[in-house]
């Protein structure tokens, strides 16, 4: 059932290209609008909507993260996204104009369950993006739209979170198509390039084998930063996640702009430091200062691991390791950046000799508090 992959994980990792069409299959008409008719809310409700809240946990937190700059950026609306364990006891304001967003690979998370029935107790709408269909978090909420990534059975989330972005960036363009933005032609755009996507997705997984070498070279490593900016900045703390619980090793992601705040002073000599690169083009401000920063840490010793786009030469003289992913929008970027933090996490676990489906401590899905 493993499919010829020796664990759940490898496959789920290949499997990621269908997974992100499939998510997109039947949502996007034939002339490059979106129909999300399945979510059943109103569009002239989600006019209305004057925030939108998001409750997740782990993983799906960071997918969280990721779509918070999409909607804020597309709709203009304000977003919050919050750890779902952190959310329902800071008293949080919500009303009936909030739009919360449960975002959920089993749909039985407790602190997520737990978070959308406070949002609910409050008057708020609550839409579910899920992979599990007829799970409890669907079934309490009021709406759903579900990710199509089929049965995911490692515990670490790869093709679950891919999916959850195809997800909630659906939802981000479907909001700024409704409630009609000054970013209509970047939306109309961006729609296009999704169509894309598993295509992309496809290249990265085909050009992996410097980054599994690379892993295995740093089997006897204590520990591995993540920088990464803008949406590059979830990606990072994504990378981190995967290599806590499945190569045991210590791991942090950091957003690049808070190095001189504090973790410049965890640089030594040789220390990996991943980097997440932001597209050259369109918001090129953010490119350049990551450049300063792999610079920064460069210069006191780190071996700099850059995932940068194809045709990104800026970065390549201060890259120790260069690991290219096919160009895309920069919002888009953690759909194809991920995958090699996947790759690499999965190979680092097995070189270490560790269990990579079942890590230890860990459950597929977390049903206490
Ligand atoms: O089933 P959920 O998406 O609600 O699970 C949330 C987290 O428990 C989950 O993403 C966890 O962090 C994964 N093990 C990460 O790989």
């Amino acid at each position: 059932e493993k499919g010829g992959y020796d664990y759940f994980m490898l496959k789920e990792i290949a499997e990621q290209p269908k997974a992100v069409a499939d998510t997109l299959l039947g949502r996007i008409d034939a002339g490059g609008s979106l129909t999300l008719d399945e979510v059943r809310i109103d569009d002239s409700e989600l006019r209305e909507i004057d925030k939108v809240v998001i409750v997740a946990c782990g993983t799906a937190f960071h997918a969280g993260m990721i779509a918070k700059y999409a909607i804020e950026h597309w709709t203009r609306l304000p977003c919050e996204v919050e750890l779902a364990s952190e959310f329902r006891y800071r008293d949080p304001i919500l009303g009936g104009q909030s739009l919360v967003i449960a975002i959920s690979q089993s749909g039985e998370t407790m602190d997520t369950l737990m978070a959308l029935r406070h949002a609910r107790e409050q008057g708020s709408r609550v839409l579910a993006i899920c992979n599990t269909n007829g799970s409890t978090i669907p079934r309490e909420s009021d709406a759903v739209l579900y990710t199509h990534a089929g049965p995911e059975v490692a515990v670490a989330s790869t093709k679950a979170f891919l999916t959850q972005l195809v997800a909630c960036y659906l939802v981000a363009l479907y909001l700024g198509q409704v409630r009609g933005t000054k970013w209509g032609d970047e939306i109309r755009a961006v729609i296009r390039d999704l169509s894309g996507i598993s295509a992309a997705v496809d290249r990265v997984l085909e050009t992996m084998e410097p980054v599994r070498a690379l892993a295995r070279s740093l089997a006897d490593k204590d520990t591995v930063l993540f920088l990464g900016r803008h949406v590059g900045y979830p990606v990072a703390l994504e990378g981190a996640l995967k290599l806590k619980e499945l190569a045991y090793m210590h791991a942090e992601g950091f957003a690049a702009g808070e190095l001189k705040h504090g973790p410049i002073a965890l640089i030594e000599e040789d220390l990996p430091v991943v980097v997440l690169v932001p597209s050259p083009r369109g918001r090129s401000v953010l490119h350049d200062k990551i450049v300063s920063n792999i610079q920064e840490i460069r210069a006191r010793g780190a071996r700099t691991i850059v995932i940068a786009e194809e045709g990104d030469e800026a970065v390549a003289p201060y890259a120790d390791h260069l690991v290219r992913i096919p160009a895309t929008p920069t919002l888009l970027q953690p759909l194809v950046a991920t995958v090699p933090l996947q790759v690499f996490a999965c190979e680092l676990a097995t070189a270490r000799g560790n269990e990579v489906d079942q890590p230890r401590n860990l459950a597929k899905s977390v049903t206490v508090e």
